[in-house]
């Protein structure tokens, strides 16, 4: 048993925020955020993950304009959605695109990361205290308006500040403030954590440097010092910001990194500040963010590979007692049943939400895919909530070649079959008699989904394009051979009291939409997009 951090709350109850993440340029105003409510809806997501611009509402430093914030509070509650706003300030992927006119051209007082050749970058310093200054300035005004318009509805249930900081161009800031930093003996901070807790990327580094008990940057950490020293001053800029916000108006917020070093496109990911943002939550450096951060509720990664190594190499790293594993913006891959199942996921979303949506209001053919899986995990959040944790949630996660998975379950073993091509040969109902199994490409679309042991005798399934054999799990000696659990007649030797499909309602209970028998049951239990859950009881 695990206690899972469900940092998420609505209505004092805990929460799995679910949905997309609103492409960049739709938090200006109604006009465009629009598709993204509605897209939002068309999924059937809880909440949408939507920018809010320092650029946009101190256009003049010191005077704000909320009218955006406002519109997206507005539209939430009428498309009754929750809101995790993203603050696009300092950083937004390693740049300042986002931060305000009069911060951008006074580059005098707000100064920018150098690189070694004395060029600046198009990144703030994290250096510069004027910078950290008027950043922390417009948050807390910005969490001020929140608390003032939304501390009694609470559409807003979280943010991110700034999005996958970092810079590109230099390992860290080779200006004169940051070269004083660098040769100043390393904040004790780090070396008290670093002695604490004894493991990690940057203890080892340490260990491999030396391990001297105090020393400068370059001589406590050696060749990666740099990258080192940008994440700590990152961090620690975030937190500030963080605290900042959160001293007026006390909601979750987190921030998030851009998991590009293990890209499977990305080879070369030795390299910080030139494959990667230096100074962002990567592997090697998440440690140095959690000691530093005390003010923000999670670290959270932005995976792009769909590949099942990188992704859960990625749960791994992120899941851990002090972290729970949030997705603020990850494709909606096979793997993602597991960050739910292994990895006690808190809330999913995928970027781009408007992309879903087509002119007349349906989803695009291209998005199918990435609605389906979604609305398998919607379907499952009342379960998601009860069970993460219990080590009664299974992932079913088809892996390339692999045909079907065995799943060990108290007094039942269960066998999800993929097979080539889907669900051959099940009978299922006149519904989905046409159903095509997911054309297995990438690890976007083979069989996935999630079951769940309730009871001894009692299953939920959600998923798409496997089907389930039980058989009890007898004495070894009385196990009957292999094919019991594959065999179309043999699933009358498997006891079911019922098989039916349905879904929880508000109160929590579950309720049958419709019952299945006959040949609908003969082939095991099958799973569908478009039929929520299923519920399979057995008995001896
Ligand atoms: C990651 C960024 O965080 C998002 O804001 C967006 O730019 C996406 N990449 C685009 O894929």
């Amino acid at each position: 048993m695990t206690t899972v951090q469900r940092i998420f709350q609505v209505d004092g109850k805990p929460f799995f925020p679910i949905g997309g993440q609103a492409n960049n340029s739709s938090g200006f105003n109604d006009q465009e955020s629009e598709t993204a409510f509605k897209a939002t809806k068309l999924l059937g997501g809880n909440t949408l993950e939507i920018p809010v611009y320092w650029s946009q509402i101190e256009t003049e430093e010191g005077r704000f304009d909320f009218t955006s914030v406002d519109c997206l509070l507005a539209s939430a509650r009428y498309y009754d959605v929750k809101l995790i706003l993203l603050w696009f300030a300092t950083w937004k992927n390693g740049n300042m695109d986002y931060t305000p006119v009069w911060v951008k051209t006074d580059h005098a007082r707000f100064k920018r990361a150098v690189t070694p050749h004395g060029k600046d970058l198009w990144t703030l310093s994290p250096h510069c205290q004027a910078n950290l200054e008027a950043d922390k300035k417009a948050f807390a005004s910005f969490c001020q308006h929140l608390k003032d318009k939304d501390s009694v509805e609470q559409t807003v249930i979280g943010i991110q500040v700034e999005n996958e900081p970092g810079m590109v161009g230099a390992d860290r800031d080779y200006g004169t403030d940051a070269q004083v930093v660098f040769d100043s003996p390393v904040p004790t901070i780090i070396v008290a954590a670093m002695k604490k807790y004894g493991k990690g990327p940057i203890y080892e580094q340490w260990q491999k440097a030396g391990g001297k008990k105090s020393g400068t940057w370059p001589e406590m950490f050696g060749w990666p010092a740099g990258e080192f020293m940008c994440a700590w001053a990152i961090a620690s800029y975030i937190d500030a910001v963080a605290a900042a916000g959160k001293s007026v108006y006390d909601l979750p917020m987190f921030a998030n990194a851009a998991k590009m070093e293990i890209h499977k496109v990305v080879k070369r990911w030795m390299i910080a500040g030139e494959t990667y943002f230096s100074g962002g939550a990567v592997s090697k450096v998440i440690d140095i963010y959690k000691w530093v951060t005390p003010h923000l509720d999670f670290i959270a990664p932005d995976i792009k590979s769909t590949n099942a190594k990188s992704y859960e190499s990625m749960c791994a790293v992120n899941s851990r007692p002090d972290n729970p594993l949030f997705l603020p913006e990850t494709p909606s891959a096979v793997s993602l049943f597991r960050a739910i199942a292994d990895y006690n996921l808190i809330g999913d979303f995928f970027f781009g939400i408007e992309d879903i949506i087509a002119g007349d209001g349906t989803v695009r053919p291209e998005a199918q895919n990435e609605v389906d899986t979604l609305r398998c995990v919607i379907a499952a959040i009342p379960l998601i909530l009860k069970y993460q944790g219990t080590g009664h949630i299974y992932a079913v996660a088809e892996e390339e070649d692999i045909e079907a998975q065995l799943l060990d379950m108290d007094s039942w073993v269960a066998t999800a079959v993929f097979v080539e091509g889907g669900i051959p040969n099940t009978p299922t109902d006149w519904r989905h008699k046409s159903m095509k199994p997911p054309e297995r490409k990438n690890g976007m679309n083979r069989a996935r989904g999630l079951v769940f042991q309730v009871n001894k005798n009692e299953f939920y399934l959600t998923g798409i394009g496997w089907k389930m054999f039980f058989r009890p799990k007898l004495p070894p000696e009385k196990m009957l051979d292999a094919t019991y659990v594959s065999d179309y007649w043999q699933t009358k030797l498997i006891h079911q009291v019922s098989v039916d499909e349905g879904h929880f309602d508000l109160k929590g209970d579950f309720i049958v939409d419709r019952q299945r028998s006959g040949d609908a049951i003969c082939g095991g239990a099958w799973v569908a997009p478009d039929v929520g859950l299923v519920r399979v009881i057995l008995c001896d």
